[in-house]
């Protein structure tokens, strides 16, 4: 019973500590490879370098193009560290 109770927990933990990737596939593709509403680079073809980059600039406001103000959204609500671990990227 402990052991079920600890597991729920961790699990929890480590779905708050990520960034929510599922929101972003309706417009990046399922596995980030189209321009976002015709604009993005394609995610998949960036380093895993440039999309933390990207993902902090834009929090910050100092990344993007015109449309960033859409990123800026998806974003805010997590931590630089958060941004810096998605995965995403070569
Ligand atoms: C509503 C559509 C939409 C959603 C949802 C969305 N994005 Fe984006 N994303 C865009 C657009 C549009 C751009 C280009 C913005 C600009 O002008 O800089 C972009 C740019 C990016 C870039 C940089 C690419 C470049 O052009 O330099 C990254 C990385 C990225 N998005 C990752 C994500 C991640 C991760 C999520 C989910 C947490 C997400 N996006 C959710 C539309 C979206």
């Amino acid at each position: 019973m402990k052991k079920i109770v600890l597991g729920t927990l961790v699990l929890s933990v480590a779905a708050f500590a990520a960034v929510n990737l599922g929101a972003c596939k309706g417009c990046h593709g399922a596995n980030f490879e189209k321009k976002a509403l015709g604009k993005s680079a394609i995610v998949a073809n960036m380093t895993k370098a440039e999309v933390s980059a990207a993902l902090v600039g834009y929090k910050a406001g100092t990344y993007g193009g015109p449309m960033k103000g859409v990123m800026k959204g998806q974003v805010a609500r997590y931590s630089d560290a958060e941004l810096k671990s998605t995965g995403l990227g070569k």
